[in-house]
């Protein structure tokens, strides 16, 4: 799916939501690496991001062409900020209710409320698709990401322990959510 631009105003800066463009593959690539390194909180750690700019521009295609996901590009007065994302489950017609999200911004992006104002957006977008459960996994800490997944009406249900270890030695568990329409 394509998310045509819209633009918003928060804290006084200028914010642009859209689908992303495929000759940003190389941006989004850098994006990962970046992001992955300034949080514990995301799927691995910056080394272990290995894709080709080819993968990036696939999974661009990919969101942008599926009619059950979407990948939203977030700028703030210009610069890319970040992204959110939802892909329907591609299993049989028992899971295609479900979609599963994701969202990441750079450090630099976060508390100033962007992220409730994509969320807001890409939960919009999955519920005009017709999907009536949403679904997402969080770190056990995170408590930025939990407190604004609770407000939005996710509720927990359930939880992986130990689902992540870290190099030094600690372990983290996994948090599953999910929203219901
Ligand atoms: C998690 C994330 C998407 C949240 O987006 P954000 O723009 O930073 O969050 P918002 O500014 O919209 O704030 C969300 C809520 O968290 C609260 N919050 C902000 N900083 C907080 C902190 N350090 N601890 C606890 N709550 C915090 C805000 O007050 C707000 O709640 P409120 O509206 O009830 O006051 C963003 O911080 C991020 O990308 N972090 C790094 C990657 C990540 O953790 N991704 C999620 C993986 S599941």
């Amino acid at each position: 799916m394509l998310l045509a631009e819209q633009r918003y105003t928060l804290d006084d800066r200028e914010i642009i939501l859209r689908s992303a463009r495929l000759d940003e593959a190389q941006m989004l690539y850098d994006y990962l690496k970046t992001v992955t390194g300034e949080t514990r909180f995301l799927m691995c750690e910056a080394d272990e991001v290995n894709y080709t700019p080819l993968q990036e521009e696939e999974f661009i295609k990919s969101h942008n062409e599926a009619e059950d996901a979407l990948l939203i590009l977030a700028f703030v007065d210009g610069e890319y900020a970040g992204n959110c994302s939802f892909e329907g489950r591609d299993g049989s017609r028992r899971e295609s209710h479900r979609a599963g999200i994701g969202i990441a911004l750079f450090q630099k992006y976060t508390g100033f409320g962007l992220g409730r104002m994509m969320l807001n957006v890409l939960l919009r977008e999955i519920k005009k698709s017709g999907f009536s459960q949403v679904e997402l996994t969080v770190v056990d800490g995170n408590e930025r990401a939990c407190r604004l997944y609770k407000s939005l009406g996710f509720k927990e249900c359930g939880r992986i322990p130990n689902a992540n270890r870290y190099d030094d030695g600690t372990y983290a568990d996994d948090i599953l959510m999910v929203l219901q329409w």
